[in-house]
């Protein structure tokens, strides 16, 4: 182990807050830090990043720019990660020079599908089968050992449904690996699942824990459409949910907000999809319904301070506004519910350019 900085005591209102990655998560990481008293340096390689316009700070450069990296370090208190491609090389050398949470162990297995569903399956919680294919020979032999239908992912830099495919046959496994551009994939089997879950969780530097109530996640094309709380999930099953993240924190030496994505099987079996090592889009209803909002507790966690009240105060549904959608922001801004917009320019496809949500009284 090198010599890595850690904060010694609670950084006090004022202390400068990095946030590598520029999007809408980095935005409202930004406006919650704020609120707080704290400053924001946003760091992002592309020109045309929301969270620069609510940022103190910004940082317009790559990620492997050691130079820009240290000088942002060297500006900065403690750096923390909306965006779970930065390389894991870049947390490591931003390690050196100040404190980074969550560590660069968590990015670089949160990052990789293939070390991100070993790491879940080692400790014991269930995950599809899966299998590691870099050829069209482990394409075909996967897919005949796990038996059925299967998703092709690329092994890094999914998200949103990109960089996967449904597959039928072992026929179709080695098709989609071409398709795929023959990068490192995995292949994992399809699960049936009743429906999909989350829980989005934080662990403060002091090792305490405080899970937010799981919603339910409706996807629509890969990309998700709707968060409910409350989900139809029994006690006991928000309870074993709950302690799957809680041991996930824990084994990753955690610190800050994550998010960990679950198939609902029709039997009722919990089963972990995948682990964002950050803020999630299925906690933004927490901005409305909870005491204190994921993007709070996450500052709170990263800074040193103790976690705030997960509790949810109310009922709620969260809507993402995607593509050309946002151009209906002013019906919208009739409707009593709490509407996010993030600054976004071009309204692409596909594009997440806000929220809504929407609250009732808490009924459970
Ligand atoms: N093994 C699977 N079985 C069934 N559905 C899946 C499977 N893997 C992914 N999906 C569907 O695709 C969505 C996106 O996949 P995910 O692995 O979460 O990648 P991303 O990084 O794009 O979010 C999931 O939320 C789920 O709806
Ligand atoms: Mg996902």
């Amino acid at each position: 182990m090198n010599n890595t900085p850690s904060l010694s005591s609670p950084l006090p209102p004022g202390a400068n807050i990095g946030i590598l990655g520029g999007g809408q998560l980095g935005r409202m990481l930004a406006l919650a830090a704020a609120r707080l008293g704290f400053k924001s340096h946003v760091y992002s390689d592309e020109s045309e990043s929301c969270a620069f316009y609510v940022a103190n700070e910004r940082t317009r450069a790559n990620y492997g720019d050691e130079r820009a990296l240290e000088r942002f370090a060297r500006a900065c208190d403690v750096v923390t990660f909306e965006f779970e491609n930065v390389p894991d090389a870049t947390a490591h050398f931003l390690a050196e020079h100040v404190a980074v949470a969550p560590n660069a162990r968590s990015l670089a297995i949160a990052q990789d599908r293939f070390l991100e569903k070993s790491f879940i399956a080692e400790l014991g919680i269930a995950t599809a089968g899966f299998r590691h294919v870099e050829n069209e020979v482990e394409a075909s032999e996967a897919f005949r050992a796990l038996g059925g239908p299967a998703v092709l992912k690329t092994q890094r830099f999914g998200y949103d449904g990109k960089g996967q495919q449904l597959v039928k046959t072992a026929q179709e496994a080695v098709s989609a690996f071409s398709a795929l551009k023959r990068v490192p994939c995995i292949l994992e089997r399809f699960v049936d699942f009743a429906f999909e879950a989350s829980v989005v969780a934080a662990r403060g530097r002091d090792g305490s824990f405080a899970a937010y109530d799981p919603p339910k996640n409706e996807h629509e094309n890969h990309i998700l459409r709707r968060s409910t709380v409350p989900s139809p999930l029994a006690p006991d099953k928000i309870a074993e949910a709950t302690a799957i993240a809680k041991r996930i924190a824990e084994k990753l030496d955690y610190i800050g907000v994550l998010g960990v994505e679950l198939f609902v099987g029709r039997d009722g079996a919990l089963i972990v999809n995948e682990i964002a090592p950050r803020v999630h889009n299925s906690g933004h209803w927490t901005i409305e319904a909870c005491v204190t909002s994921q993007f709070e507790q996450h500052i709170r966690a990263v800074v040193g301070w103790p976690l705030g009240n997960a509790a949810r105060h109310s009922d709620a549904v969260m809507e993402n506004i995607i593509g050309e959608e946002a151009h209906r922001w002013p019906g919208l801004a009739k409707q009593p519910a709490g509407l996010h917009l993030y600054g976004k320019r071009d309204a692409r496809p596909g594009r997440k350019m806000g929220h809504i949500t929407r609250l009732s009284p808490l009924s459970k």
